[in-house]
């Protein structure tokens, strides 16, 4: 998508030096552009942990490309084991989005048929890019077939614009291209369907005010930003029309694991009768688990997010401003799960449907087997 009318992925490997894989730093914007250098595993682990990279499917990518960078530092003698040595490591870098262990079991697999350091190397990368593009195609149909419903809803409105409220940023930062929620904002706005975003700020650290408002505006597309607590009184006024977001990890059985404060949006749509979309790719359902609420891990970050506002200062710097007094106490947790019964339906890359098994296990069947041999 476009920065300043240049277009970007969010992560590419560098064009002169193939050792050095290259992504936006993420804490920085809006307010500056920084592409950083990742050289080895640890780079990686590091700019997942910290969250220079951040959103489900850019965070699978990066741990890929982390395996890659992994295997030039590698041993010839014992590069096997130091592979599955560094792929629990990245795993470990944040817990909620599945789309982490997903990408980082299935490079180890491929390369376990490698006779050799260097011909797990190179084909770590052809992977590392694959895995990339089809995230970038993944996006994209899921933008097709969510723009679907936009422009249903238009018809309705007789192309009056079409009020979609999205959470955090689930958008082609938090991917490599398109995003996820925001892909069919993209395409119905390609298309000329009219809309008009709700962005919902989402505290502590403000991906949506930050991250999805400055997407939205580097392409054109109305919107406004609202506060967290906003959106259950625009939907009472019927200025919402639906809602999309995004997913870091998907039961089998249609529960969304999404950022803090999601679920809470899925209740107002609920009481208020308007659909609640999650768009998601297969990178990010997790069929090995059913139950959202008991099973998915919540990370739980650093209260400093919470007690402190980052932000750009007057002088133009960005600087923090604490905003909690230093005795009360804080927690942070980073994310919520919305029960099924919640969500109107996904929307994958594969098409729509209802947030349950079977809906899930008939868009995707080859998964069936992966998820009888879970509940045995
Ligand atoms: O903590 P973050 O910024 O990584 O959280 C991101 C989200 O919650 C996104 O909505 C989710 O990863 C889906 S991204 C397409």
């Amino acid at each position: 998508m476009q920065v300043n009318a240049k277009n970007y992925h969010t992560i590419w490997v560098h064009s002169e030096n193939k050792q050095i894989v290259r992504v936006i730093d993420q804490r920085k914007l809006p307010f500056e552009f920084e592409v950083v250098d990742l050289y080895t595993a640890a780079d990686a682990f590091e700019a997942i942990r910290n969250m220079t990279v951040r959103g489900a499917p850019l965070i699978g990518v990066t741990g890929a490309y982390g395996i890659y960078l992994g295997l030039i530092g590698a041993t010839d003698l014992n590069w096997r084991t130091e592979l599955l040595t560094f792929a629990e490591y990245l795993k470990s870098a944040r817990p909620t989005a599945v789309n982490l262990a997903i990408l980082i079991d299935e490079m180890v697999e491929l390369l376990s048929v490698c006779s050799s350091r260097e011909l797990a190397y190179d084909r770590a990368l052809e992977e590392a890019d694959r895995m990339k593009l089809r995230e970038i195609a993944w996006s994209e149909a899921i933008g097709d077939f969510g723009c679907e419903l936009i422009a249903e809803i238009s018809k309705r409105k007789d192309d009056k614009p079409v009020n979609i409220l999205t959470h955090c940023n689930a958008g082609w930062l938090a991917c490599i291209d398109w995003g996820t929620a925001t892909a069919p904002m993209y395409k119905a706005f390609q298309k000329q369907i009219p809309i008009h975003v709700w962005v919902d700020e989402t505290r502590p650290r403000n991906q949506g005010a930050r991250l999805t408002a400055w997407e939205l505006s580097q392409e054109g597309i109305p919107h406004t930003v609202i506060p967290d607590n906003a959106g259950g009184h625009l939907m009472q006024h019927g200025l919402v029309d639906l809602c999309i977001v995004g997913s870091d990890r998907t039961t089998s059985t249609g529960d969304v694991a999404n950022k803090i404060g999601t679920y809470l949006k899925a209740l107002a749509a609920y009481d208020n009768k308007i659909p609640f979309y999650v768009a998601l790719p297969s990178s990010s359902i997790d069929f090995t688990m059913k139950d959202g609420i008991k099973e998915i891990p919540i990370e739980q970050r650093d209260t400093d997010e919470v007690c402190w506002m980052e932000g750009q200062l007057e002088n133009g710097k960005i600087g923090k401003v604490r905003i909690i007094n230093e005795k009360s106490p804080v927690t942070n947790f980073g994310f919520d799960v919305t029960p099924a019964k919640y969500v109107t339906a996904l929307i994958t890359e594969r098409g729509i449907c209802k947030a349950n098994e079977e809906d899930i296990l008939n868009l995707f069947p080859e998964m069936r087997g992966k998820i009888n041999s879970y509940t045995d």
